[in-house]
């Protein structure tokens, strides 16, 4: 498979989940799984709490850790937040941004989400920012244009090289959690205006460099097909990112895909 020189990229959303013990449980098995995965970027994203100790055990891991959230200010009167170069300090060298979740419950907005990414970007962050329709706007055939109001919203003054120095994941709202993954067509779909989308913003270099995840119901039987089509450069996984086995199996059948 010719991913025009982007190295696909498998990220674990380990959402609201996994105390400190589980999660070095977790890791530690994944590293012993998960080797030889040169052909792909490995991420997991465990809770706050538990980054420092992760951390540690990944190193000299392959495995890379992210971070679910920040915020855009560094430091101050701004209790309960946690900032870019805290969690650099932590260890992480990803993070998530906009997921539909913090959309959802949390009032994350267009104008959040590009502060966010903007200042992930000046801590020496890889944000990972998503973008996904609902059921009801897919349903009125609004996707293209929710899509399109994210990214337009999501960057906002933005240059070529802070979108190439970014990852962003297409997770459809309705494929979250439900066990009803998009089929690969409907991603490729999405995947592919998304990348239209970037290349008429910050033109078609920067489009074609940039690395775009399907996310929502992502499984080792899925991933293989998801990634065979021309615009997926891999997952950002949610539920079975939690067993090691599971995402182990993810991650080589991705490889699989990435060495043909
Ligand atoms: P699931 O893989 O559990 O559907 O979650 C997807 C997701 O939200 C990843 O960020």
């Amino acid at each position: 498979m010719e991913f025009m020189n982007r190295k696909p990229i498998i990220a674990g959303n380990w959402k609201l989940n996994k105390t400190i013990k589980e999660a070095i449980e977790l890791v530690t098995l994944l590293k012993r799984l998960i080797q030889d995965t040169q052909s792909v970027d490995v991420v997991v994203c465990p809770v706050y709490t538990a980054l420092s100790d992760v951390s540690e055990v990944l190193i000299e891991s392959e495995i890379k850790l992210g971070a679910q959230d920040l915020y855009w200010e560094e430091k101050g009167a701004f209790t309960g937040e946690v900032s870019g170069s805290l969690l650099k300090d932590a260890g992480a060298s990803y993070v998530i941004i906009g997921h539909s979740e913090r959309r959802q419950f949390f009032h994350e907005t267009h104008e959040t989400v590009n502060k966010k990414t903007k200042a992930a970007l000046k801590a020496g962050l890889i944000p990972i920012v998503c973008v996904g329709e609902l059921l009801k706007e897919r349903e009125a055939g609004q996707t293209f244009e929710v899509i399109q109001r994210q990214l337009e919203g999501a960057f906002v003054n933005f240059s070529k090289e802070e979108i190439q120095a970014l990852v962003l994941a297409y997770e459809p709202v309705w494929a979250i959690g439900t066990g009803k993954v998009a089929t690969p067509q409907q991603a490729q779909e999405v995947h592919a205006f998304i990348r239209k989308e970037i290349a008429k913003m910050f033109g078609a270099e920067t489009a074609t460099s940039l690395r775009i995840q399907y996310g929502g119901s992502v499984k080792a039987d899925n991933i293989a097909d998801l990634m065979r089509e021309a615009d997926i450069d891999g997952a950002l996984v949610g539920g079975a990112s939690l067993d090691a086995n599971g995402f182990a199996d993810i991650v080589r059948n991705a490889v699989s895909v990435t060495v043909k």
